[in-house]
């Protein structure tokens, strides 16, 4: 990958995840699931990881220092470890990127006068003795040391440029220019990059110039494009933008940007981009929101009609990018403003040939249908098609009992179906699974594919309500289950019962079975 870049185009790609990213509330990563994350890092070709903030806690340290070793091999990236400018955080840093092959140490100083005074109740001059005693020490033990000033986004431009000269006379071969809280606009970091960039080359120095973007006004993927524009060369980023507040750059985003609008080149194999999102979502159990660009479960889905006529009569009137590229799926969804041609085409797709007459009929039933649902899925297409007004319940979830066998979950299940009831014992991993299992036996269900499970509480206090949302396909088929109880176990179980009853009502509109 890294030979087919050209060196005046090269963008380096610096990764900040489980550094900035696991620093946000409610992100903190173990070191197995850093080490797991680090892992597909590698494989998306970023250039360089920053791994932790070793003096932070023990646990990152040696979260760092495993990393190094997995990680940091010839092949691999650079694994990179913050510092404060501060003696006794920057030897922590070597130590525990020691094993790895590519080094770096990222050391950090405030250069904002709200900083200095504020924050350290010191000088201008204070933080330059600062600075070059800090990256003169981390380069005692590598030769690849960052520096950055930190809220660099409110510090004056030309201390800053003092601050960078003596960083790079120290040794720093990269130079970082965050903007900490996000305050710049993306015109005003353009100009700000490019006075220090220029200011400090008319000196006779150089380096590589980094940004860090935050997105508190939601600008830091504008303010990032505009800062490689004056001439940055790394962009520091973290995977569906997470990060301290209201996050960093997004790296897919900026990924995403230079690729499509040939704004420079860089190593990340962009195919991978999909599945090191859904990773970290999976890790973390957050989930970047549906809008969120490239990675969001909409960002290339089509349900307005005029879209999805477009959508059928060519990719680009609504896909600026091939969403394949990036390892996700551009899909057409259905609700009440979706279009004649878009459901043609997917009844069609179904194996369902209509004639024109019934046609605008079911168009209509389908959209009155689609008016009182949020979302519609499979089994209400034919639900249109008969003309009916609900779902047959061909099974209920009449109990469940779980209990505890041995150290093992078992639930007890019972269902009616035609009047008639059956119950079933089964193991599994945890109250719930085992209780589907059961479902999935006694409705002779057993080879449905889960492909999404959400269960969340509504309402704060003991007393909230469990609502369940999950997906179930079946030979190409896809339907929604959903259930609302008291009882969050309950409305797990309830939710794979109505799943089943979509399926099965659809299995009947072809005669039993024959999916
Ligand atoms: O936002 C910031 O300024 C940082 C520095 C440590 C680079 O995260
Ligand atoms: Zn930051």
């Amino acid at each position: 990958m890294t030979d087919k870049i050209n060196p005046q185009k090269r963008i380096t790609i610096f990764d900040t995840t489980l550094r900035d990213g696991d620093q946000a509330s409610g992100f903190h990563l173990f070191r197995e699931e850093k080490i797991e994350i680090a892992k597909q890092l590698s494989k998306l070709g970023v250039d360089v990881i920053e791994a932790g903030f070793p003096a932070s806690s023990q646990g990152d340290y040696d979260s760092v220092s495993e990393i190094s070793k997995i990680i940091g091999t010839p092949e691999g990236p650079v694994i990179c470890a913050l510092s404060r400018a501060i003696d006794s955080d920057i030897e922590k840093a070597a130590t525990a990127i020691s094993s790895a092959y590519k080094k770096r140490i990222h050391t950090f100083i405030a250069t904002s006068d709200i900083h200095i005074e504020d924050k350290f109740k010191k000088s201008r001059d204070w933080v330059i003795e600062q600075a070059i005693s800090a990256v003169k020490k981390a380069r005692e033990y590598v030769e690849d040391v960052e520096f950055s000033c930190e809220d660099f986004g409110r510090s004056d431009s030309d201390y800053t440029v003092d601050v960078v000269s003596a960083a790079i006379l120290s040794g720093a071969s990269t130079i970082n220019l965050p903007d900490t809280v996000g305050w710049l606009t993306p015109s005003e970091s353009y100009e700000k990059v490019k006075y220090v960039i220029e200011t400090v080359r008319k000196r006779g120095l150089d380096a590589i110039f980094s940004v860090h973007n935050h997105n508190d006004f939601g600008m830091a993927t504008a303010t990032t494009i505009e800062a490689i524009r004056a001439g940055a060369r790394q962009v520091e980023a973290t995977i569906n933008g997470i990060g301290e507040r209201a996050g960093n750059t997004s790296l897919e985003e900026i990924v995403a940007i230079i690729k499509t609008r040939k704004l420079g080149e860089c190593n990340v194999r962009t195919e991978h981009i999909g599945e090191t999102s859904r990773l970290l979502s999976r890790i973390t159990d957050i989930y970047p929101q549906p809008n969120k660009a490239i990675v969001g479960k909409n960002a290339f889905s089509h349900e307005a009609g005029i879209h999805q006529d477009g959508m059928i009569k060519g990719r680009e009137t609504y896909e600026t990018m091939n969403p394949s590229e990036f390892g996700v799926e551009s899909v057409l969804t259905f609700g009440p403003r979706s279009g004649r041609n878009a459901l043609r085409e997917k009844y069609k797709q179904l194996k369902i040939s209509i004639n024109d007459n019934e046609f605008d009929e079911i168009v209509e039933r389908f959209k009155g249908l689609a008016d009182r649902k949020k979302e519609v899925d499979d089994s209400d297409l034919i639900l249109a098609i008969k003309n009916e007004k609900q779902i047959p319940v061909y099974y209920k979830l009449v109990s469940y009992n779980p209990v505890h066998v041995n150290g093992n979950f078992v639930s007890i299940v019972e269902l009616e179906s035609l009047g008639k009831r059956e119950r079933i014992y089964e193991e599994g991993d945890g109250q719930i699974d085992s209780a589907i299992r059961g479902v999935r036996k006694l409705t002779r269900k057993e080879e449905l594919q889960l492909t999404d499970f959400n269960s969340r509480s509504i309402g704060r206090g003991s007393d909230a309500i469990g609502e369940t949302r999950i997906n179930v396909t079946k030979n190409g088929w896809e339907v929604k289950g959903y259930s609302q109880n008291s009882d969050v176990v309950r409305s797990a179980i309830e939710s794979f019962v109505d799943a089943v009853n979509r399926m099965k009502y659809i299995e009947d509109y072809f005669n039993k079975g024959s999916l």
